[in-house]
């Protein structure tokens, strides 16, 4: 879809949750032109329902174009998985979709990425974990992504995945001390397996952190998963 680039362009950064989805207009060069705005996701949140729900957040704003993260592993504007919404999104063209219920040009990435995308330096090897209904994971060298790293999935302890230890519904069963504990211990691990110069806590859940974190470990805002949509449309991915 072509676009008009004589005038400044404004990019609607949507970020599709587990429990809420989230947008906001930003000018070319990233900065937030809109306050975020919000709604819940819908309760059977097939494609069509948030689908909706974005068309619904989008009415009100003018746009040229559209960034979209979201929680599952993106090929070609397609979702493959989505954990923690519904399996209709199995296989499922978003950006073809929403382009065509738009009338914009639409990209999309996973989630973590795009909030890796507004946080790293761009140095070294920077790895970037999000706590929020599900656990998210990006991995960046010298500040090229390497798409699609699914670390949530993997692994952790005590049989259970890094996801289903740190994820909503485990803060909300384990509480918040033994959450953090976990979360130290998940610091540690990553620490080894990928000997990272920065390591970036995001998601919604990272201001439950009380805890004094080790050094080149940084919470960062939960913003940049909007903030971060500015790069797809850099030609950063
Ligand atoms: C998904 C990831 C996603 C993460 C955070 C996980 O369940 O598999 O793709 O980034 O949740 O939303």
């Amino acid at each position: 879809m072509a676009l008009n680039t004589s005038e400044p362009l404004k990019t609607l950064a949507v970020d599709i949750g587990g429990s809420g989805i989230k947008v906001m207009v930003l000018d070319e060069k990233g900065e937030p032109m809109t306050a975020r705005d919000r709604l819940d996701t819908p309760v059977l949140p097939t494609p069509e329902a948030v689908l909706d729900i974005i068309l619904t957040l989008a009415t009100d704003k003018t746009f040229d174009r559209v960034s979209v993260g979201f929680p599952g592993v993106i090929r070609v504007g397609v979702t493959e998985t989505a954990a923690n919404l519904h399996p209709s999104w199995i296989g499922f063209n978003l950006q073809g979709a929403l382009q065509e219920k738009l009338g914009k040009p639409v990209r999309v990435a996973n989630d973590a990425d795009l909030q890796g995308l507004g946080v790293v330096a761009g140095q070294g090897l920077e790895l970037v974990i999000t706590l929020g209904t599900g656990f998210g994971s990006a991995l960046f060298i010298q500040g090229i992504l390497v798409p699609n790293l699914e670390l949530g999935h993997h692994p952790f302890r005590k049989g259970e995945t890094y996801e289903q230890q740190l994820g909503r519904a485990a803060l909300e069963t384990a509480g918040k001390k033994k959450w953090q504990e976990r979360l130290n211990k998940a610091i540690a691990q990553l620490a080894h397996t990928f000997n990272y110069d920065y390591l970036y806590i995001g998601g919604g859940n990272a201001k439950e952190i009380k805890m004094e974190l080790p050094p080149r470990v940084k919470i960062v805002p939960n913003i940049a998963g909007l903030l971060g949509g500015i790069a797809l449309w850099r030609g950063e991915v």
